[in-house]
């Protein structure tokens, strides 16, 4: 017999379906819920809430497990290419090997963008974040492909939309730390894989010859591909909801960039950086800084500890810190705050306060160490984690559109004012 959860309210009883997942995940199907009893459920940040079934990111946050269409992530980032786990993710299956040559030919291709991109930005303060230029260029694609915006797209023009944003991010990306930096603006260079010609338009000077390095290649490779998706987080259920308004790719993922963008989110990595920093500062007394953290009357706060999923350790953490390690040894490069964090880590893995919490590293912690050893400043760590999740969020959107979901609608508990009478300014 099917499993079914039983509600009693009022005194009257009510059955609902029980959903489970490949992976025997349970969920209670509430979808009648309202319409039955007049009730809603109410669940803020939405822990008890799945918004969808999706068949992209399997994450067990008890055991610490992480998998894209079932392929282990500690396999991936050994293995694979973040083009080739780009496929995967958005296809479903790992590519032939002419598959992925015309996927990747396809982006290569779409490298460049429009001159009027180019144009806007000229509009920007040149001291803008990056995040900023990077959500409003990638909105602006839907200036560009008007025929974006659309309810019935067919499968090949949603591909043209995939391979022009893949495409089109790393320039755009690229585009945005440059002119931060008041320098000239480097076109891609259809030559190169995915990953080298994004360090090329990042680092390369029309004055002299940029020497692009493989093993930031791998490095950049890796920690792409660490972050590919992530099942339902925060800015993955945005892009979901704005997609399910029908809007563009384009759009749907702009609104993502703003999510990830937010300290919470993905501009963590920023925070630890700056945190290690302050620490190296003061002088780099670890043992301080695990006091502050422990005293709850001080306002500082560990970054990059723990997870809202993960409750006994981040996947993704163990396979960065090993790549952190590797990266800064193959490069000859001694970096002072990697020894913090090596500390910081040290104590906080081995001290009951942390334990207990349940604080340990996350991705975060090591992610910013190898960026700045590969020469990426702090304000482009946010970026950088657009540009590897990008495939999640093209993949999320995707599987959105083909299953057909209905637009986002969430309830609420209505706290406000009863009905009031209006009252003229004069008697106020
Ligand atoms: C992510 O990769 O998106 C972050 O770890 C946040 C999350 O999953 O909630």
């Amino acid at each position: 017999m099917a499993e079914s959860a039983e509600l009693i309210l009022d005194g009257k009883s009510y059955s609902f379906p029980v959903t489970e997942g490949t992976e025997h995940e349970k969920a209670i199907d509430i979808a009648k819920l309202r319409d039955q009893t007049g009730y809603i459920t109410i669940d803020s940040g939405y822990k008890n809430t799945g918004a969808t079934k999706s068949a992209i990111t399997f994450l067990d946050g008890e055991e610490g497990i992480l998998r894209y269409r079932g392929y282990p992530i500690e396999q991936l980032a050994e293995q694979s290419s973040f083009l080739e786990v780009a496929y995967l993710l958005i296809y479903g299956t790992l590519p032939t090997q002419a598959e992925l040559d015309n996927f990747s030919h396809q982006i290569t291709k779409h490298t460049l963008v429009h001159e009027d991109v180019r144009k806007i930005f000229d509009g920007f303060p040149s001291a803008a974040h990056p995040m900023a230029i990077l959500s409003s260029l990638i909105c602006s694609l839907t200036a560009f492909y008007p025929e974006s915006v659309s309810p019935d797209l067919s499968k090949e023009e949603i591909d043209l939309n995939v391979i022009r944003l893949m495409a089109k991010i790393s320039t755009i990306a690229a585009w945005t730390y440059k002119n931060n930096m008041g320098h000239p603006l480097n076109y891609p260079r259809n030559d190169l894989d995915y990953c080298s010609n994004f360090l090329y338009m990042m680092f390369s000077f029309p004055t002299e010859k940029y020497e692009i390095d493989p093993r930031i290649v791998s490095a950049l490779n890796k920690l792409l591909i660490l972050h590919a998706d992530h099942e339902q987080n925060c800015s993955t259920s945005t892009v979901r909801l704005v997609g399910s308004a029908n809007a563009s790719l384009y759009g749907s993922v702009s609104a993502g960039i703003n999510a990830l963008w937010g300290p919470l989110h993905g501009g963590a990595n920023q925070e630890v950086l700056e945190m290690l920093q302050a620490i190296q500062k003061d002088g780099g007394d670890t043992s301080k800084f695990i006091a502050k953290a422990k005293d709850k009357n001080d306002p500082f706060r560990l970054m990059g500890f723990g997870h809202r999923v993960y409750k006994n350790f981040d996947p993704r953490a163990k396979i960065i810190k090993k790549a952190a390690d590797d990266v800064l040894s193959a490069l000859g490069i001694n970096d002072p705050l990697l020894k913090i964090a090596q500390e910081l880590e040290q104590a906080a893995l081995t001290d009951e306060y942390f334990i207990e919490r349940k604080l340990y590293p996350n991705v975060d912690f090591y992610s910013g160490i190898i960026y700045r050893a590969i020469g990426i400043p702090t304000e482009m760590f946010t970026v950088m984690f657009a540009l590897g999740r990008l495939p999640g969020w093209i993949a999320q959107w995707k599987e959105m559109r083909e299953n057909k979901e209905p637009i986002g609608r969430p309830r609420q508990v209505y706290t406000g004012e009863l009905e009031r009478d209006y009252v003229g300014i004069e008697q106020r």
